[in-house]
């Protein structure tokens, strides 16, 4: 196993930065380090549409790393545009706000970086074409605000009522059910069913 590593995080590598360059185009022609036809590599996370093969830890770390750093100077980005404005709250400071009403806008950069997109595994390019925050054209920001609706539901309805001697209700939250996966898995792998055409992998969250 251990001498797969090395192979798997540079394939991993080209894979990651190839994707930024392009996005949602499945590629065909990522650079190979190895001598093996492209067509015949199993890539870590599967090819998009392919076969649902989860990260192995180690290549997944190494994804998580690029993502991070690529997340972190996101958000330093938007906090330094909002300067000043931080304690207002996010829908005067922000264009297209309906689920962070009432949150200090200083919070939005930390909710998306570490509640939205370490929680999920992906950068912030899952759920915006970066530099266009306030548009809408990615579902997958939709389906984010369900999710955060769902979760206030679960919290508010359901983990409030759970018995606990902590002082305070437990609640769930993005990370407890993706566990850093864009698609979460169950303990059989991930849920069946074949995904629509260029849909990403799961768990690759690119
Ligand atoms: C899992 C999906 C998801 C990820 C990942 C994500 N965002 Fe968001 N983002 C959203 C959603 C949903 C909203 C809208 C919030 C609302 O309706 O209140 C939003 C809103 C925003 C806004 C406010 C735009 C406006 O003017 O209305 C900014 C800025 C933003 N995101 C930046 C980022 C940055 C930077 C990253 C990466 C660090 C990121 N987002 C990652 C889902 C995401
Ligand atoms: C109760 C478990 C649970 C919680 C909590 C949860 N999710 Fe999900 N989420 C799922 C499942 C299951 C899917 C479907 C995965 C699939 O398509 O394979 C999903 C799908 C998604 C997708 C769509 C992925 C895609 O490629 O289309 C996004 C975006 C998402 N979740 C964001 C969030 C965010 C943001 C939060 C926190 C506000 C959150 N989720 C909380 C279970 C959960």
């Amino acid at each position: 196993m251990s001498d797969r590593v090395p192979a798997a995080v540079a394939i991993l590598s080209s894979i990651v930065i190839v994707g930024y360059a392009c996005a949602t185009a499945p590629t065909t022609t990522t650079p190979s380090p190895t001598t093996q036809p492209v067509a015949a590599q199993q890539t870590p996370g599967g090819p998009p549409g392919g076969p649902r093969v989860p990260l192995t830890d180690s290549a997944r770390r190494v994804r998580d790393s690029l993502n991070a750093a690529r997340r972190d100077s996101a958000s330093a980005m938007i906090l330094r545009s909002i300067a000043g404005r931080e304690n207002q709250p996010a829908e005067s400071v922000f264009k297209n706000i309906k689920i962070l009403k009432g949150i200090p806008a200083g919070r939005v950069p930390a909710i998306m970086n570490m509640g939205f997109g370490r929680s999920l595994g992906v950068t912030c390019g899952f759920c915006h074409v970066p530099g266009k925050w306030d548009l809408d054209d990615k579902e997958e920001k939709n389906t984010a605000r369900l999710m955060w609706a769902m979760v206030q539901t679960i919290n508010r309805d359901y983990m409030a009522k759970v018995p606990n001697d902590r002082g305070a209700p437990p609640v769930v939250n993005c990370f407890t059910c993706h566990r850093g996966m864009a698609h979460p898995i169950g303990p059989d792998g991930p849920p069946p069913g074949p995904r629509p055409a260029g849909a990403p992998p799961p768990s690759s969250g690119e």
